[in-house]
């Protein structure tokens, strides 16, 4: 079979899942894409670090030129941050390189450039990974949901703090306790305050509605506020009165606005989001003709993660390129920010 030659910018836990993801599944990804994938370069910060995959010597690097310069055809971003990270995935993309990244933040801040920059270049720029982890929730969007209007985007789209609200509720564990052991699994970003601030949760939502509505808010528009300052007592209390407290993301129009929100929310035990426990997340969706929609699975952690950015690069391969629809923000809302604020 021919080689296709990835690239990989970052190598901490989710670079550590696609790795394990195609050995482990080398020889049916072989033969199901005619082409066998190769890592034939990694980027790191550390060369010495103990890691759990073991590469090649001459695979690891820490100078992005030589990625830039090696003759990858397809490079995954898994190193996270905006700086340097946007520099280097425009420079591949230049180069005509396809890019499969899991980075959010990225989108959310350099979207409507990259994606830009991709179509210009004729290149894929795959981003499964970056919303509700293992939930091919995007590629549901894109392919199968092109009839409905979508009236609605409701979820829990970030696996750190479903986890911490589930275990402060259900074992009694403390915040910071909790929040360590999401480090410890690899469900936290590298600044955790981007998890328990809404940050991360508004970044998702900011690509959801970009997919749903072809157009998001400016970051600074929506409504935030994260679960750092809830207290045991709050959740007990909720819990009592039959109520669970969930950081619930959504975007939906109201007039010819878009609002978008992540906010802790208390919902009734029975309530579909609220069943959502530990670092899953879930998404829902409303459409005029289908109803409601309700996708669930893990939003966090090494393989969910790997799963939707090895997806990204079977899709990638056996895909001709097609251009991305243009990303576009929304002029800032005249009225939504009281309104938002007064709801
Ligand atoms: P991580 O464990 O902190 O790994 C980051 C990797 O990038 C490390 O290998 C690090 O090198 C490397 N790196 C960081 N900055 C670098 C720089 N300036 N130059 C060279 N290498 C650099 O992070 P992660 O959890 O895998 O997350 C990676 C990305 O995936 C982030 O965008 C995150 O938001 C996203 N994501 C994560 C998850 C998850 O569950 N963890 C899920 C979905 C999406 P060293 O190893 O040498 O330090
Ligand atoms: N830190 C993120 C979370 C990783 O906890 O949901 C998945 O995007």
């Amino acid at each position: 079979a021919d080689v296709v030659k990835v690239g990989l910018l970052g190598l901490g836990t989710v670079g550590g899942g696609v790795i394990k993801t195609i050995r482990s599944q080398q020889e049916k990804l072989t033969s199901r894409l005619g082409k066998r994938i190769e890592i034939v370069k990694a980027l790191v910060r550390d060369s010495e670090k103990q890691r759990a995959v073991s590469l090649d010597r001459s695979v690891l690097t820490t100078d992005f030129d030589e990625v830039l310069q090696s003759d990858v055809d397809i490079v995954v971003e898994v190193m996270g941050g905006v700086e340097p990270t946007y520099e280097y995935v425009r420079a591949l993309i230049e180069k005509g390189c396809h890019v499969v990244t899991a980075n959010k933040e990225l989108l959310a801040k350099k979207g409507t450039e990259l994606v830009d920059l991709a179509n210009r270049h004729h290149v894929h720029l795959a981003y499964e990974a970056s919303v509700a982890g293992g939930i091919p929730i995007l590629g549901v969007l894109r392919q199968f949901l092109r009839t409905n209007d979508i009236t609605g985007v409701r979820g829990i789209l970030n696996g750190t703090t479903n986890f911490i609200l589930t275990k402060m509720e259900t074992e009694q564990q403390s915040y910071h306790d909790v929040l360590k052991q999401a480090q410890e699994l690899g469900y936290a970003e590298a600044d955790p305050r981007s998890d328990v601030e809404g940050f991360d949760a508004m970044y998702k939502l900011y690509i959801l509605a970009q997919l749903v509505y072809g157009e998001s808010l400016p970051l600074e528009e929506v409504n935030r506020r994260g679960i750092a300052d809830l207290t045991a007592g709050q959740i007990r209390m909720a819990s009592e009165l039959g109520y669970r407290i969930k950081l619930i993301a959504q975007a939906h129009r109201r007039g010819d606005g878009i609002r978008l929100s992540v906010e802790p929310t208390a919902l009734p035990t029975s309530h579909p989001l609220a069943q959502i426990q530990d670092a899953f997340n879930a998404v829902q969706l409303s459409g005029n003709i289908v109803g409601d929609l309700l996708f669930t699975g893990r939003g966090a952690g090494e393989l969910p993660t790997a799963s939707a950015v090895v997806e990204d690069l079977a899709y990638l391969l056996t895909q001709p390129f097609i251009p991305h629809p243009a990303w576009k923000e929304r002029e800032a809302a005249t009225s939504s920010k009281e309104e938002v604020e007064g709801h």
